[in-house]
Parts: C-alpha cells; sequence; structure tokens
C-alpha cells in the first residue's frame, strides 16, 4: 500500500489515540457536579456566539430575554451534536463489520464510540439540568438521519466527521472561559474539547489516508459535495423552534440571524481551520466553496 510522506500509517495513528484516551478521558455521570444549582443571571452560551447577537431584535430585548435565548440555543445546539453523534456512531460502527477486530484501529473506533456514548448522555442530561427541552428531528431532518449513517463511508466518512466536529470545537475552544458561562456549560465544553481533540486528529489522518489511496472520482465528488455541510448548518443553527421557545416572532428572528454580520462572523472563524485543511487536501472543491460562503462558512 501506497502512503504519501504526509500520511501516517493506520496502526500508528490509533496506538496514540488509545494512548492518549487512557491517559485523559472523562465519565461525565461524575466528572460534572449535576445536583449544583444553575448560576442565575448567567449565560448558556455566550452572548457574542448567539444567532441575535448585535441584531435589532437583540437589542429590544431584556436581559432575561436574551439569557432564555441563550438556554435555546444551546439545547437546541446540544439536540444537533447528539443526531451528529448519532450518525457518526453508526457509520463507524458499519466500518468495523469489514476491519480486522484484532487492530489497534479498531479499538480506537470502537474507544471513540464509547466517548460519543457518554457525549450523547451528557448533552441530554444537561438539556434536561438547563430547564429546557430537546428539539426533535422534524420530517426531512428524519430522513436525512437514516440515510446519511450509509453514505458516510471512505473518505465522505472522515470529512463528514471533521464538518460535525470541528466547527462546535472551534467555538467552544473560544468561549469556554467567558465568566458569563454557567459553570455546568463550561465543564461540558470542557470534557468535550479534549476528547474531541483526538477524535478530530483521527479523522484528519483518516482524510489525509484516503487522499493518497482514494480514486480521483471519489476526491472530486467528495470535494464538491460537502458544502451541502454549510446550508444544512446554516438551517439547524436558526431553528425557528427555538425562537419561538425563547418568546419571539421566529420568522422575523430567522431573518435577522441570516443577516447578522456578528453571526456570520461566528460561522466564520469557526470553520476556518478546517477550510484550510480541506482546500489543503483538495476539499474544497468550487460547488462546495459556493456552498459554504452561502451558509455563511466563508
Ligand atoms: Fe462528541
Ligand atoms: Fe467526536
Amino acid at each position: 500500500m501506497t502512503q504519501s510522506a504526509k500520511s501516517l500509517d493506520r496502526e500508528t495513528v490509533a496506538d496514540r489515540l488509545l494512548k492518549g484516551s487512557i491517559k485523559r478521558s472523562y465519565a461525565p455521570v461524575v466528572d460534572i457536579d449535576w445536583a449544583a444549582p444553575l448560576d442565575e443571571g448567567k449565560y448558556f452560551l455566550p452572548p457574542q456566539v448567539l444567532s441575535l447577537y448585535g441584531t435589532p431584535m437583540w437589542e429590544s430585548m431584556t436581559e432575561p430575554q436574551r439569557i432564555e435565548l441563550s438556554r435555546q440555543e444551546a439545547a437546541n445546539i446540544l439536540s444537533v451534536g447528539i443526531w451528529f453523534e448519532n450518525i457518526l456512531n453508526q457509520s463507524l460502527l458499519r466500518t468495523l463489520l469489514h476491519t480486522d477486530p484484532s487492530s489497534l484501529h479498531t479499538r480506537y473506533i470502537l474507544t471513540e464510540m464509547g466517548d460519543e456514548c457518554r457525549h450523547m448522555t451528557m448533552f441530554g442530561r444537561a438539556i434536561e439540568q438547563m430547564g429546557a427541552m430537546p428539539y426533535k428531528l422534524r420530517g426531512y431532518q428524519a430522513v436525512g438521519v437514516n440515510v446519511l449513517p450509509k453514505l458516510f463511508r471512505g473518505t465522505m466518512l472522515w470529512v463528514a466527521a471533521l464538518i460535525g466536529e470541528e466547527i462546535f470545537d472551534a467555538t467552544q475552544r473560544r468561549t469556554l472561559d467567558d465568566p458569563q458561562l454557567q459553570p455546568m456549560i463550561k465543564r461540558l465544553m470542557q470534557i468535550h474539547v479534549t476528547e474531541e481533540a483526538r477524535h478530530i486528529r483521527f479523522a484528519r489522518e483518516g482524510v489525509r489516508r484516503r487522499v493518497a489511496e482514494s480514486h480521483p472520482i471519489e476526491r472530486l465528488w467528495v470535494g464538491s459535495v460537502n458544502g451541502v455541510g454549510g446550508l444544512l448548518f446554516r438551517r439547524l443553527f436558526t431553528n425557528p423552534v427555538m425562537y419561538r421557545r425563547a418568546g419571539l416572532d421566529s420568522r422575523e428572528a430567522r431573518r435577522q440571524a441570516w443577516a447578522n454580520p456578528h453571526f456570520r462572523e461566528v460561522q466564520r472563524s469557526g470553520f476556518a481551520s478546517l477550510a484550510a485543511f480541506l482546500d489543503e487536501n483538495g476539499m474544497l472543491r468550487l460547488p462546495s466553496r459556493v456552498m459554504w460562503r452561502r451558509g455563511g462558512f466563508l
């Protein structure tokens, strides 16, 4: 098997990540103080990353209304996170049917799946603790969630994993030290960022390896369609139900969010490092570039 100089051997990568997992993993059941009461007056996401921050609607809101919006936006993002991790775990489980069960690569995939199971548990419990309700999949979303695990394979699997993980991760890293943040959410983000760093390394190595090994047509295809992620995220992050639950006019709220330069900046900086990586590996072809730009990420 030929490998490019840049891509590492699969077993070497898995070995490092397994060692890292032994050193730093969390059990949110005990690593978050679930008995601690919420800190009244603190935000569930820092105000400056909220979709409406700085808009006319935002300016007209009281502090408690702004905090309520942050509660709903956080519950929405955590719900989307649970859907994504569900899809990713389904895809990973399917790949295991074809890999060597005694390899380090397989062992690391199972370890990552275990991390995601704990994350989904943590996100669900956090939604309850926040006093919010989870967001449910609507018609077309349910179709997508049932089809995507079958589509995510080969190069597509690793690119999709990065899209699902890196954008959230970059934003969490920038915001988890915000003093306005609820302590429970801060802890959740710390745990998530630490474990996701390994997942991101694993997926990036996956992309590099596939770029070295896969057929040019596969690379062209994946590089051209991944921008759908940008269009999808733009809709998911401005879920009208979320605005309605925060007591706002959902149509007007979404309109203002889509036109909001502050929010665009949050999206752009969340995507910047991933965009550079995709581009470096020939995974940001023109159609994708157009879609990511339309989604507000470029
Ligand atoms: Fe996760
Ligand atoms: Fe992950």
